[in-house]
């Protein structure tokens, strides 16, 4: 299995070996053999003033690169994030996701889309891979199917695999206690019925996701902010320490990340730092005016903690 450097696809044993948290590996193990991670597609990060084509060129050729060193017979599948959450809101650049679709088709490997956090709506479209464009074999999904109100997941199996399957005959034996639990399931289609019926989706598409991108647009303008970027309602800010750079404040990343964090939470905001990336992910019914709060509040806290952060030290070398 091929997946990336600051993936998340979840905590237990085999989500943990898939994600490429290098935080979480170091807290654990021993990991599935058998998989290996290769460079997100964080341009802000890994390819600054690199043109946006040629990054997502050379983020998805280093795909191609690692089937090819390990040999395509023995790649199962790639598993990716249409959009990475927990890696601090990564938005691919445009042409990466065709460009890794026709690899796996090239060398016949599994395409999984993980939609946990990018599904039902969050995007702007029902689902991640529908916003890029490409057709995954395999579909994993939790959160945005219950809204979060019930704790549900599902995968979804493309025929040709559920084919391959049932060739042998006799049983998949693979189930779990709670395996398609009546209650989690009719919550769920509720839900979708209520996505469906308040129009949210398109909701996000055509206006608060559009409002929330020029919200981030304006506050890109701080002087503390190197980037602000979001697709649909899923969110990012970057934390710098000198405008037009992705310098971080005291040399190294995560310190001002929390800081900031801290005053959004006081101030009546709770968001979350992944380093120093404030992340939002704001429900698919946000408001123009709770936007506007939003990013106020964003705002006030670079405010108030710019002296904190111009006196953090950098580290002895
Ligand atoms: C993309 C992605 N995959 C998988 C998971 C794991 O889901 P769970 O926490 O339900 O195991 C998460 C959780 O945040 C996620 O964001």
């Amino acid at each position: 299995m091929i997946a990336r450097t600051n993936a998340y696809h979840g905590s237990t044993i085999a989500g943990v070996s898939l994600g490429g948290m290098k935080p979480m590996h170091k807290q654990g193990g021993p990991w599935l053999p058998g998989i290996e991670h290769i460079m997100q597609p964080y341009r802000f990060g890994e390819g600054l003033g690199e043109d946006p084509l040629a990054f997502a060129e050379r983020a998805a050729n280093a795909l191609e690169e690692r089937i090819l060193q390990i040999g395509p017979e023995k790649v199962a599948a790639f598993i990716g994030e249409p959009v990475q959450g927990a890696g601090g809101v990564i938005i691919p650049p445009e042409g990466y996701w065709p460009r890794v679709e026709a690899t796996c088709r090239k060398y016949g490997i599994l395409l999984i889309c993980d939609e946990v956090i990018c599904g039902f709506g969050r995007l702007g479209r029902w689902f991640g891979f529908q916003h890029y464009g490409v057709k995954p074999d395999l579909v994993s999904m939790a959160k945005g199917l219950s809204s979060g109100y019930l704790p549900i997941s599902a995968v979804g199996v493309a025929s040709h695999i559920v084919e391959t399957l049932r060739e042998p005959g006799g049983m998949f034996v693979h189930g779990y206690t709670y395996s398609g639990h009546p209650t989690a399931a009719a919550v769920a289609l509720k839900n979708i019925e209520i996505i469906e019926r308040e129009r949210l989706v398109e909701r996000t598409a055509d206006d608060t996701g559009p409002y929330f991108a020029r919200a981030l647009a304006g506050l890109a303008r701080h002087p503390l902010i190197g980037e602000a970027r979001s697709l649909g309602l899923l969110g990012a800010a970057e934390i710098v320490s000198r405008k037009g750079t992705n310098e971080r404040f005291g040399g190294a990343e995560g310190k001002a990340g929390p800081i900031v964090r801290d005053l959004c939470i006081k101030n009546g905001l709770m968001v979350r730092a992944v380093r120093d990336t404030l992340v939002m992910s704001p429900p698919l019914v946000i408001s123009h005016d709770e936007i506007d709060r939003l990013v106020a509040v964003l705002r006030r806290s670079l405010d108030e903690a710019e002296p904190v952060l111009r006196n953090i030290q950098a580290p002895a070398p």
